[in-house]
């Protein structure tokens, strides 16, 4: 058996693997990790849906995808995770032009943003990494359910150990916004969004993974400041680290790749992995270099979370609240 870790890339988790007559959806796949992933997905001849918001960025991806592997088999539709009216739109587009789907990597994200509201009124970051997701998941489980055994894989990040998710006030109406929690949030949902699909769909042969890509150079430091950077770096030291291990892109998507295809996860879902494999559970409040908070996998929160998603999205936004606070 291959013994995978950090350094391994996309290429090294699929090689000698044939994905023709796979279907996969890569949000976020016109950029970084995403765009890695479904370069790497459609090379083994997936046919990858990829939805976009800027038709002129897709169109860059596309040529870049299509230089990379000529007969790269893509379908850039347009959605905003921003909004859940496009969320619908590209959901019910999705499903009139395939009815079985086999991998729902659910990428796109958004970090450390100024305070700013979806469509709908939701915070930002917890609106496009989760509840836009959620929403998206939802309305494509029959598709998932016809292609099964199928996989979801949800983008994580380490950056969940900043924080769990604050049911009383997840979008920032009431305490004063703070960005990094507002990832950290984001980014537990994200755990605990695939810990509870893994509850609701694995019985159905649809397995939920969450992600942790490493640390990778890409637009998702787009709204990062010098002084955020300074931070960081110290915050880093302070804890005894003193050189961040880049991976490349490739690297940097492996994890997920290895999510949606490898052997070993067949039917355990529910997990949190980096650097390719299913990652310990750690609660050392100083060493936060790796592993999973064991609130990021808790059964009961990821019930609580799937209950108030779904009431936020019926609701269409989180509450009357939001008027005053937005
Ligand atoms: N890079 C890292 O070190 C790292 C570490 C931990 C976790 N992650 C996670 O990995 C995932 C991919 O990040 P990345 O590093 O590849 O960053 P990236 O290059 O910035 O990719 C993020 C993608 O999300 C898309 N997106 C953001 N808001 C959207 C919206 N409203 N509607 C549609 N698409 C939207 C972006 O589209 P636009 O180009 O149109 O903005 C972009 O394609 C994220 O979930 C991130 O949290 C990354």
């Amino acid at each position: 058996m291959t013994t995978f870790g950090a350094q391994t890339t996309t290429d090294d988790i699929l090689e000698g693997r044939d994905l023709r007559g796979k279907v996969a959806l890569v949000t976020g796949g016109a950029s970084g990790i995403g765009e890695e992933t479904a370069r790497a997905l459609a090379a083994r001849g997936a046919r990858v849906i990829v939805p976009v918001r800027d038709a002129e960025k897709g169109a860059a991806a596309l040529a870049r995808l299509r230089a990379a592997v000529p007969e790269v088999d893509i379908d850039m539709m347009p959605c905003d995770l921003a909004s859940l009216a496009s969320v619908r739109a590209f959901a019910a587009a999705v499903l009139a032009k395939y009815d079985r789907l086999h991998l729902l990597i659910n990428n796109a994200g958004v970090m450390a943003s100024p305070l700013s509201r979806t469509d709908d009124g939701f915070e930002m970051q917890l609106g496009v990494c989760h509840i836009a997701h959620f929403l998206l998941t939802k309305l494509l489980t029959p598709a998932l359910i016809a292609g099964a055994p199928a996989r979801i894989v949800n983008l994580s990040s380490r950056g969940h150990q900043r924080g769990g998710v604050d049911f009383d006030d997840p979008h920032f109406l009431a305490r004063p916004y703070e960005k990094w929690l507002a990832y950290g949030q984001a980014k537990t949902a994200n755990i605990l969004f695939s810990v509870e699909l893994e509850h609701r769909l694995g019985p159905q042969g649809v397995h939920a993974y969450a992600v942790h890509p490493g640390v990778i150079s890409t637009n998702l430091g787009r709204h990062l400041t010098v002084q955020d950077r300074e931070e960081l770096a110290a915050n880093m030291r302070a804890r005894g680290v003193t050189k961040v291990d880049f991976k490349t892109i490739a690297q940097g998507a492996a994890t997920t790749v290895f999510a949606a295809v490898d052997d070993s996860l067949a039917g355990k879902g529910g997990v949190y992995l980096e650097d390719c494999h299913v990652a310990s559970i750690n609660d050392d409040p100083v060493n936060a270099a790796s592993g999973v908070r064991s609130y990021a996998l808790d059964a009961a929160a990821a019930r609580r979370l799937w209950d108030a998603t779904e009431a936020w999205i019926a609701a269409g936004g989180p509450g009357d609240a939001v008027a005053a606070h937005a």
